[in-house]
């Protein structure tokens, strides 16, 4: 499928920001990807123009990295955590039950094209295990029941709201998001709990000052830089 003149705008606004083009390669995958639902050849010829590889290297590093895809993806990914923390406090019986109730397994989408399943690894959420995502967006706490609902609210074409962002948009939407075109939505949602917190707060309670100040600082800034 060709890349459309929108596309193709954003990667050129994205490009100017990298003082060398090809360090653009990724974030234009990505902008490729939300175009397409997944890198296609067309995705990877107008990449490698833009920034002066060729079309094999550009492929290289897309068959590389598994948040590039090879075939279209649904609407919605969601993503289920099956590392230790998430799998022992009910992420695999999640799993098992999404694999049942979609019938589709990793990586393959169900027949209508909403939904495509995946197994994540450690999301550094496990606060909140076991989490989900859907189109990256933090679904925390889960439960079988409230991830059978999320699956079911994205099917009927309902709003799911994520546990600490924003509403979960379109797999098109999270891709140019990621690629770091602004959305306007940074603010959307709360970023941290008492849960999130208790570890500052028992150094604070140690008297170990500094560094949980130093910690409060970067955490805010990353949320501000999000
Ligand atoms: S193990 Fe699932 S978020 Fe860390």
């Amino acid at each position: 499928m060709a890349i459309s003149e929108t596309t193709r705008a954003q990667m050129r606004e994205v490009l100017v920001r990298y003082p060398r083009k090809r360090s653009a390669l990724m974030p234009l995958l990505h902008l490729a990807q939300a175009d397409d639902g997944y890198v296609s050849a067309d995705g990877i010829s107008v990449v490698a123009d833009l920034v002066g590889l060729t079309d094999a290297e550009v492929t290289a590093v897309a068959t590389f990295y598994t948040m590039y895809l090879k075939q279209e993806s649904g609407h919605v990914r969601v993503g289920v955590c099956i590392n230790s923390l998430c799998a022992l406090l009910g992420g695999d019986e999640i799993w098992d039950a999404l694999v049942d109730h979609c019938g589709v397994g990793t990586n393959q989408t169900t027949d209508d094209g909403t939904i495509t399943l995946e197994r994540i690894e450690c999301q550094a959420a496990c606060t909140h295990a076991p989490v989900m995502t859907a189109n990256w967006e933090f679904l925390d706490d889960m439960t079988v029941a409230k991830a059978r609902h999320v699956v079911d609210d994205v099917r009927s074409g309902r709003s799911v709201q994520s546990t600490r962002g924003p509403a979960v948009r379109t797999f098109a939407d999270a891709g140019r998001v990621i690629a770091g075109v602004d959305d306007g939505l940074v603010a959307e949602g709360d970023h941290r709990d008492d849960r999130m917190l208790a570890g500052l707060r028992i150094a604070q309670q140690n008297g170990d000052a500094d560094r949980s100040a130093e910690a409060e600082r970067q955490g805010a800034s990353k949320v501000k830089g999000r």
